[in-house]
């Protein structure tokens, strides 16, 4: 309250004509840590987290991506079965159609029924990106906020959902239209999990990390020119001394650029965002791509499009949009789709202004590592930009081949 012993604005002679002014703000703090091995039997790290000792009990509600549940579930129950946590283990399919509103609803339900005690128990999803949403969102709406604690299992997931403080679903044709802001208490990040990550999800994250380099971090998309290939090959995991120096600088500048940008505006409030950069298109288009597309695909069509955008207004050199296509085609990321019509950019757009207070606030690039908003691209000047994304794509794939 603006006041907190007399909060009354008395308007009136009469107290009929009262009114009361309400002011609270609440702070938000929330830790993401590397965490290798976070289910070998020695860490607690997990077991820590969300209660203070005194009040912790020995019983978790575990939510696990169901392909995590065959290729780890075995070491994931033993873990707890050591620590002696009963716990009850639910599996979700991820993948962008599952991630609707009757999955967390029925989450939801079986919270219910384990009597989830939010004071000390909070709930651990172990996941993709589709997982962590889900059970955010959940969490967020038990009991108007259950803690939880995120363990990220794809390479969007370490850099990206696991990071920030958005939770959703998708509704209605639209992607993430029903969701919360709702910090996690800790996000433990464990790359050892990417060397089961297939290699198309791998450069679908590489996706989410080039939009932090090209937006914000000269250096780091000097990195993924470098080393982008390795780290698909790798999988992250440091086979070679080169690949171990380089997957460990990329991780690390990832995240720090992706929360320098977030921590300043985690409600979003400000509608000129830079991480929005590859996001003004590619909702629109990953949902006319579903099922087959992934979000990360969908990104880097769009941070295509903008850099030829940013080309034909003069603010990169033909020599930059080759090194940003020529990245793209290397971290095997689509750089053109036949989705790019007219009509489908046109309307991506409008969905777009819509969703940014009725203006474009259009991140593009100004040079590798900086950005700058937009308000004024035009669909003739649209058209024109996807016809030379298709020739260039074109062009640097044949390069890379
Ligand atoms: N909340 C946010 O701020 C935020 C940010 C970026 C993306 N997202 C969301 O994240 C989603 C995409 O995330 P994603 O790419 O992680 O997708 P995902 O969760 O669907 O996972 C991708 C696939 O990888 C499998 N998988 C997960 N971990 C694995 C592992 N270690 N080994 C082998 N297979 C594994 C999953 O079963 C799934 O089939 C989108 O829905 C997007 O909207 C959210």
């Amino acid at each position: 309250m603006t006041q907190s012993t007399n909060p009354r604005v008395r308007t009136g002679r009469d107290t009929a004509d009262s009114s009361w002014r309400v002011a609270a703000s609440q702070t938000v703090g929330y830790e993401v840590r590397f965490c290798r091995d976070v289910f070998a039997p020695d860490r607690t790290d997990l077991l820590e987290a969300g209660a203070s000792p005194e009040s912790r009990t020995s019983r978790r509600f575990v939510v696990v991506d169901e392909r995590i549940d065959e290729l780890f579930g075995t070491r994931i129950r033993q873990y707890f079965d050591h620590h002696g946590i009963t716990h009850e283990i639910m599996t979700i399919r991820s993948g962008e159609a599952h991630k609707e509103l009757d999955v967390v609803l029925r989450l939801l339900e079986r919270l219910e029924k384990f009597g989830v005690d939010r004071r000390r128990e909070p709930v651990i999803v172990v996941g993709g990106g589709v997982a962590m949403d889900v059970v955010g969102l959940a969490a967020s709406l038990y009991r108007r906020g259950t803690p939880f604690v995120r363990v990220p299992t794809t390479l969007v997931g370490l850099v990206d959902a696991g990071v920030g403080v958005k939770t959703g679903v998708n509704f209605n044709g639209h992607k993430n239209q029903l969701g919360t802001y709702a910090a996690a208490t800790l996000t433990l990040l464990d790359p050892s999990f990417l060397a089961t990550l297939g290699r198309r999800h791998l450069s679908n994250g590489l996706a989410e990390i080039l939009k932090v380099g090209l937006i914000k971090d000269a250096a780091l998309f000097a990195h993924l020119e470098r080393h982008g290939r390795l780290m698909l090959d790798e999988k992250f995991q440091g086979t070679s001394p080169d690949g171990r120096r380089a997957a460990a600088t990329i991780l690390d500048a990832a995240i720090t650029g992706m929360l320098a940008e977030l921590e300043p505006n985690l409600w979003e409030r400000t509608l000129e965002r830079s991480m929005d950069f590859g996001h003004s298109f590619s909702p629109t288009i990953e949902m006319l791509g579903l099922p087959s597309m992934l979000h990360g695909e969908a990104v880097c069509l769009d941070m295509a499009l903008s850099t030829v955008l940013a080309w034909q207004r003069g603010l990169l050199a033909a020599e930059d949009c080759e090194r940003v296509f020529s990245v793209m085609s290397a971290l095997e990321l689509p750089a053109w789709s036949p989705l790019h019509t007219p009509e489908a950019l046109a309307r991506a757009m409008r969905a777009t202004v819509r969703r940014r207070d009725g203006r474009q606030r259009m991140p593009l690039p100004a040079g590798i590592g900086h950005c700058l908003f937009v308000d004024d691209v035009t669909e003739e000047e649209l058209t024109a930009a996807a016809e030379t994304q298709r020739a260039w794509a074109l062009d640097a794939s044949a390069k890379i081949r």
